[in-house]
């Protein structure tokens, strides 16, 4: 069954798409099938895969406010094997839209239904917010990566992200888990760092990745020239540590699966 992943952090800026755009893409290069939803009015991770929204015949705010199938809105992309569902800034405006829907909260839930066993992975790329959008988000996911930032005050805000998840548990999605703390911007030459990363371990043990993304320039360029950094530059850190991501999840999901069948 497709594994619905949310990438989430209500701090702006912390890594959530640049991580959505590359992990997405080492998934593909590992030979699954991928979809990114791109739930972010700013659309960074569609115009990071060099998607031109007149391109689309909707986006994810059709999908959201008109009811238009997920099936079909789903562009190609220069990756073999990874499909996107694009965004667009009225997107900002399907959080007072959606108000009046009945079970308001559930909209993406139900758009991916129908489609989710299509696919290995789908990665939904959300915004530095906690509206209904991310809420819709977190409802529709089995498990969320919270990057975050190697810098000062890193762990601010988390409790307040770790209480919406809580409630999002108790009230709409029982089985959504925390996949994982993903320390993003790594310098290994700033003892902050080194800090940074024993502190969230210190905090949350094994829920942090041991894959660590460094801070590298090409992870920044490549979305200008619209590719994730595998296809800009492969030999780059930024390529290579997000290959190392994919494949610490996927071997996490398949242990899981093999303790799953041994106590059957
Ligand atoms: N590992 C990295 N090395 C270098 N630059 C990075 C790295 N990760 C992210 N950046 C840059 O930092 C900026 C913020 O990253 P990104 O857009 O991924 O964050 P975000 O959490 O999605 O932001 P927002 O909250 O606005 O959606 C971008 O300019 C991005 O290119
Ligand atoms: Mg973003």
């Amino acid at each position: 069954m497709g594994k619905i992943i949310a990438i989430a952090n209500q701090k702006g800026g912390v890594g959530k798409t640049t991580t959505t755009i590359n992990l997405a893409a080492s998934l593909a290069a590992e030979g699954k099938k991928v979809l990114i939803i791109d739930a972010d009015p700013q659309a960074n991770a569609t115009s990071g895969y060099g998607i031109d929204p007149r391109s689309m015949s909707s986006s994810i705010y059709e999908c959201m406010v008109d009811n238009y199938p997920l099936g079909g809105s789903e562009v190609p992309t220069c990756m073999e094997g990874l499909w996107l569902v694009g965004s667009r800034i009225d997107l900002a405006g399907a959080e007072i839209e959606l108000i009046s829907k009945p079970d308001r909260e559930r909209v993406l839930e139900r758009l991916l239904a129908p489609v989710r066993d299509t696919y290995d992975y789908v990665i939904i790329d959300c915004s530095p917010s906690l509206g209904l959008i991310t809420v819709n988000a977190l409802t529709a996911s089995d498990s969320v990566i919270i990057p975050v930032q190697a810098e000062y005050f890193a762990l601010e805000g988390i409790s307040k992200l770790l209480n919406t998840i809580r409630i999002i548990k108790s009230r709409l999605n029982p089985s959504l888990e925390i996949e994982g703390f993903l320390l993003t911007m790594y310098d290994a030459r700033l003892r902050l760092a080194n800090q940074i990363y024993e502190e969230l371990k210190g905090h949350f043990g094994d829920m942090v990745f041991n894959t660590v993304i460094p801070r590298n320039i090409r992870l920044s360029e490549a979305p200008s020239h619209g590719l994730p950094a595998l296809l800009y530059d492969s030999e780059s850190r930024g390529a290579t540590s997000h290959i190392l991501l994919a494949k610490e999840l996927i071997n996490k999901h398949s242990r899981h699966h093999q303790a799953r069948a041994a106590q059957a």
